[in-house]
């Protein structure tokens, strides 16, 4: 069969070959300790999960509207005017199959062919994939680690043509943990408003700020606003990424098309996860702000090990759970005889050495980096470090 031509054109993920070598070495039992991870350690906190099976249990099973249950739009919408004073009606709230689905649901509804969507690099890496899914175009500009991985207005402006349509944020940042000031949102925001961009903000880590405060974009005015798809979801601050439920905030328009998109691809997220997702946002917190508090005291010392590191350097990260050091330092080095022109090499040379898995920048469109996650135990922590120093030490 010949397949879509768009299929074609999805990227092979970057870390496939990574991915590959981590299983076979896990099945032939060594023990590798992934640093690739980009999710929470911790289980999803008790009286959440207690929420799922009592849904099950009491027959919620069923069909539930495309957009989502009404009682966790409204609590999304609560929780938004909550966090940055904004506020949306629940029919302006669509949940999702994760926050993945509704920035795919987004894409889906303002972008075709002939449209370029601008998306900022280090990015995640499903942005550029989605994009193309939607039948644009993806325009990748890089960010500069000299200005702390922020995207400045002026290159956001140099990458703009008459096809421009969108831009995608990702604030707090995955990979780079960059966080971006209400100054330097507003900057981009008028420029993305003044050319008539939609601005699709992914705040999947909003909750997951070390440093300063996150400010939301629609937060910036009613004309930003306007222009603005919300993205965020439970996966990352409620440590629930198997739960699949994100959501979408937008203007009533945009809101109805993502819902229409949505009814037809998979209806809507699982009812009981729904009314998981339900308890999440209207119970107790306390129990995010115990992992913020443990995130933060691995950051604290994931970066303090890093910067020691031979060849390393690692500013510090505000938000997210990951440490995006330059490695620049060690390329053209050799390790047991391997030679290190790449990010990529440095991973794999860590993977076969040290048993420590991270994903090379390559990944997210800027090779000379990696990506380490630190949603990980202390111990394990500590002793991914342990190796990763033993390797690098040895390169010469
Ligand atoms: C930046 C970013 N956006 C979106 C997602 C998707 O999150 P969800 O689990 O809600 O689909 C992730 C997950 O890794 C992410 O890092």
């Amino acid at each position: 069969m010949r397949l879509n031509r768009r299929i074609a054109s999805l990227a092979p993920s970057a870390t496939l070959a990574l991915d590959a070598r981590v299983k076979e070495l896990v099945r032939q039992g060594q023990d590798v300790i992934s640093l690739a991870v980009g999710e929470p350690d911790f289980d999803t906190p008790d009286h959440i999960r207690a929420e799922g099976k009592a849904a099950i249990d009491a027959g919620f099973t069923r069909y539930t509207p495309a957009a989502g249950i009404p009682e966790l739009r409204e609590a999304i919408a609560r929780t938004i005017e909550r966090s940055s004073g904004v506020q949306y009606s629940p029919g302006q709230v669509v949940v999702s199959v994760g926050a993945k689905q509704a920035i795919f649901n987004a894409l889906l509804a303002l972008c075709g062919p002939g449209d370029e969507v601008v998306i900022p690099a280090p990015y995640w890496v499903s942005y550029a994939e989605q994009v193309k899914l939607a039948g644009a175009t993806p325009v990748v500009v890089p960010a500069r680690e000299e200005e702390g991985w922020i995207l400045g207005a002026k290159e956001l402006e140099r990458a703009l043509t008459a096809r421009s349509r969108a831009l995608i944020l990702n604030n707090p940042c995955n990979p780079t943990g960059a966080v971006y000031s209400k100054d330097q949102l507003s900057a981009l925001a008028e420029v993305a408003v003044s050319r008539g961009l939609a601005i699709i903000s992914d705040e999947v880590y909003e909750r997951l700020v070390y440093e300063g405060s996150h400010t939301s974009l629609p937060s910036l005015g009613p004309e930003v606003r306007k222009h603005t798809v919300l993205v965020s979801g439970v996966s990352k601050t409620y440590a629930m990424t198997g739960w699949r439920i994100g959501w979408a905030a937008a203007e009533p328009d945009v809101a109805r098309a993502m819902v229409d998109i949505q009814s037809h691809i998979n209806s809507h997220p699982a009812s009981m996860a729904q009314r998981a997702a339900l308890a999440a946002l209207c119970g107790p917190q306390d129990p995010v702000d115990r992992m913020l508090a443990e995130f933060a005291r691995r950051r604290d010392y994931v970066v303090g090990r890093l910067q020691s590191l031979p060849g390393l350097k690692c500013g510090r990260p505000a938000g997210a759970f990951y440490a995006f050091p330059s490695v620049k330092g060690v390329l053209g080095k050799s390790v047991a005889g391997r030679r290190l022109e790449t990010s990529m090499d440095v991973s794999m040379v860590l993977l076969e050495e040290a048993k420590v898995a991270v994903v090379p920048g390559e990944a997210f469109g800027v090779g000379g980096y990696l990506r380490l996650s630190y949603a990980l135990g202390q111990a394990r922590l500590a002793e991914a470090l342990d190796r990763m120093e033993r390797v690098l030490r040895a390169a010469s």
